[in-house]
């Protein structure tokens, strides 16, 4: 099976004048290190680590936000992706132009992009927001109409920036609910996502990469992850990360 998306010994160095680097700089963070993986169509990848490991740098790197320092970046042709931000950015206007505003960008008709963003409103269940300001909106329910832009765009591959951070327990249900229906939708559809809980890859991820310090230490299924015998056994360092984060 052809991957749909690929890192191939990928290196990203961050920091003052990393932009230009075409070479390592000794004197730069190295955000990522020869991080090499592919993802498969239908795949839903947890990507779990502290703080700093590198999750963030290695999804805005999968959608091209960054370009590598060292190594490459391999798509399917014609991959449609779309990326959330862990606190999404809402503009000043009514949610169903905030959602129609994603898909006029990428060069539909504005009449029909907003009749595609009333569908996707409804099809998630947020038609009752569509003609409030977008602003206004709560946190969960901001996330909720972040990822019904994302889903109105049709990406085959949606990638996530802990989707759920901050969110109260109803909210995370709801965002979680959403993913869900993502993922079920067409059995193509693949999902990217980092997360601090663990519950939520347990429920959510069909394979989990563990990163330290911009290296990806650990690649397996989930429930291989979750079995503290190979883990402990294979991987202390992420088995040791696991038993922190359940504490
Ligand atoms: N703009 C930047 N300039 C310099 N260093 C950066 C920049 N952005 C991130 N870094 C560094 O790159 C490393 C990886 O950061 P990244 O944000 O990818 O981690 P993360 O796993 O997403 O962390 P968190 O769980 O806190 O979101 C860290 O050492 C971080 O300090
Ligand atoms: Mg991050």
């Amino acid at each position: 099976m052809t991957a749909l998306i690929a890192l191939h010994q990928a290196t990203v160095q961050l920091g003052v004048g990393a932009r230009s680097l075409t070479r390592l700089n000794p004197s730069l963070v190295c955000a990522l290190s020869e991080v090499s993986m592919s993802v498969n169509a239908g795949e839903r990848v947890a990507l779990v680590g502290a703080n700093g490991s590198g999750k963030s740098t290695l999804l805005r790197l999968l959608h091209g936000l960054l370009q590598p320092t060292q190594g490459r970046l391999s798509q399917a042709r014609g991959l449609r992706q779309a990326m959330l931000f862990q606190r999404p950015h809402m503009l000043r206007m009514q949610v169903k132009n905030y959602v129609a505003l994603g898909l006029w960008l990428q060069g539909s008709a504005w009449a029909q992009a907003h009749i595609q963003a009333l569908a996707t409103l409804e099809r998630v269940g947020l038609i009752d927001l569509a003609n409030r300001k977008a602003r206004t909106l709560s946190g969960g329910q901001q996330q909720r109409v972040a990822m019904a832009r994302a889903w109105a765009l049709e990406p085959q591959l949606l990638l996530l920036d802990e989707p759920t951070a901050s969110l109260d327990p109803h909210a995370k249900g709801e965002v979680e609910s959403l993913m869900q229906a993502f993922a079920g939708q067409r059995s193509e559809n693949t999902l990217i996502f980092s997360s601090h809980n663990l519950g939520q890859v347990k429920r959510l991820a069909s394979r989990v990469l563990y990163l330290e310090k911009g290296r990806v230490l650990v690649d397996l299924p989930v429930n291989q992850f979750f079995d503290s015998n190979v883990l402990q056994a294979q991987y202390p360092a992420a088995h040791f990360f696991v038993k922190g984060e359940v504490l």
